[in-house]
């Protein structure tokens, strides 16, 4: 597919994960800027005030995706350098930042992409609820208006929200995440919010004609664990929370409540009218998966009575996150995702490995290699996948694993914040040239 002129490379970073200068130049403070407060949250005891310092190396960065052959350079925006409080006063400083961005890609020869939320809440809207609070939707909508005025002139393709799932399970149900909230309230009702706000934030960029706008799915392929049908029920609830939730009732097709009853709970949060809300058509979807969950139903667990089997226990590799390492993913979700509209184009717009600082970087190697090779038979069948962006370009913050995980396909010195290729970007870029 390197020979097809019209597949294309790119690589995807975000905002709380690599720019640090996290109070500089205006910028307010995101739920991660709280969260890592608590140090005790993060593996490491880190946090992300310098992160990769993005935000002055930022030329160094994308000069390096370009030397490796990328063509798309995807970002994240963080909401609270462009408006401090979350809505209200626009901070121009912020607003300059990207606009350096964007243009020094487009001077380079790189296709800026803009995610408008990888997960990095303004800590005043935190304050006030959060995606808890039903007002988010008019903020998000406010914020990605701003955005559209001020870079929909360079940036063709934009993500709306990016993981949604894991997003509001990590940090709404969980707490795992930033904000640290917990509770199946928390949940619903900021899975519902987000859902609505992504549909305005859709209509809002459709304003401007001849933008590409898309959502980024995280996906998790489901299996069971034994041959049963109460097992099968359990792969079906969490399928249904994994992977449909957060695509199925914008196409129209509601929640998934019949396989996820949990999730009848939902309309305690509704207007009558928010089902045809949530309706858009998005002209392309991101998909982004990193491995394989075995569940067995344990009638036990609260709402959702399922239990993980875990990789450990099933002699699987794995990464350092302690996931099965999985790239058949790739070939089954954009499979899978082909089959909700055939017609749509299709990225694989994050896909990537962890793996710790002793080992040995080939392991990165092998993995692309495999999605490369899944992606192109999935291509000879006809469904339209457009290309791959890679998770990720410089080693970042890797949210409540610290700076453990190494994701990247060049390594950072966190002291010096010097950054060099490792043998899987030297290898990418021969691929890509060839
Ligand atoms: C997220 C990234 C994250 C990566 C690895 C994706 O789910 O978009 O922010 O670092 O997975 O965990």
């Amino acid at each position: 597919m390197n020979k097809n002129k019209n597949f294309k490379w790119g690589v995807t970073i975000s905002a709380a994960q690599t720019e640090g200068a996290y109070d500089k130049d205006g910028k307010g403070f995101s739920i991660w800027d709280t969260f890592t407060q608590k140090r005790y949250k993060i593996k490491d005891r880190s946090n992300a005030r310098i992160a990769t310092d993005f935000y002055h190396k930022y030329k160094e960065d994308i000069d390096c995706a370009v030397d490796i052959g990328l063509q798309i350079f995807r970002f994240s925006i963080s909401w609270a350098r462009i408006l401090p409080e979350g809505f209200g006063k626009i901070n121009s400083k912020g607003i300059e930042f990207y606009n350096k961005v964007i243009d020094y890609c487009l001077e380079v020869g790189i296709e800026p992409w803009i995610t408008t939320y990888h997960w990095d809440l303004p800590q005043k809207l935190q304050d006030k609820g959060g995606w808890c609070n039903r007002d988010v939707v008019d903020w998000y909508a406010t914020y990605v208006a701003i955005l559209r005025d001020n870079y929909a002139d360079r940036v063709k393709y934009w993500i709306l929200i990016n993981e949604g799932i894991v997003c509001m399970g990590a940090g709404y149900f969980l707490g795992v995440h930033a904000p640290g909230k917990r509770g199946i309230d928390n949940f619903l009702s900021s899975v519902h919010h987000i859902l609505l706000a992504q549909a305005e934030g859709f209509r809002v960029l459709k304003e401007k004609e001849g933008l590409q706008v898309g959502t980024a799915l995280s996906c998790t392929k489901i299996e069971a664990y034994r041959n049963t049908n109460a097992d099968q029920k359990a792969v079906n609830r969490i399928d249904a929370l994994m992977n449909r939730l957060f695509i199925e009732p914008h196409l129209g097709m509601g929640y998934p409540h019949e396989d996820l009853p949990i999730l009848k709970r939902i309309p305690k949060y509704y207007k009558e009218e928010d089902l045809e809300t949530l309706k858009v058509d998005f002209d392309f979807l991101g998909i982004q998966t990193y491995t394989r969950q075995i569940v067995k139903s344990a009638w036990y667990v609260p709402y959702l009575g399922v239990m993980q089997v875990k990789p450990k226990k099933r002699n699987v590799e794995t990464s350092i996150m302690g996931w099965e390492t999985y790239p058949e993913g790739t070939q089954y979700f954009l499979e899978r995702f082909s089959t909700y509209n055939p017609e749509k184009p299709l990225w694989l717009s994050e896909c990537g490995i962890a793996l710790s600082d002793k080992e040995d970087d080939q392991k990165r190697i092998d993995y692309y290699k495999k999605v490369i090779d899944l992606t192109k038979s999935v291509m000879d069948k006809g469904i339209n996948v457009k290309g791959i962006l890679l998770w990720t370009l410089v080693d970042n913050f890797e949210w409540a694993e610290g700076y453990i995980p190494k994701f990247g396909i060049i390594s950072l010195n966190r002291n010096t914040l010097q950054r060099q290729m490792k043998k899987s970007a030297i290898w990418l870029k021969k691929y890509i040239k060839e």
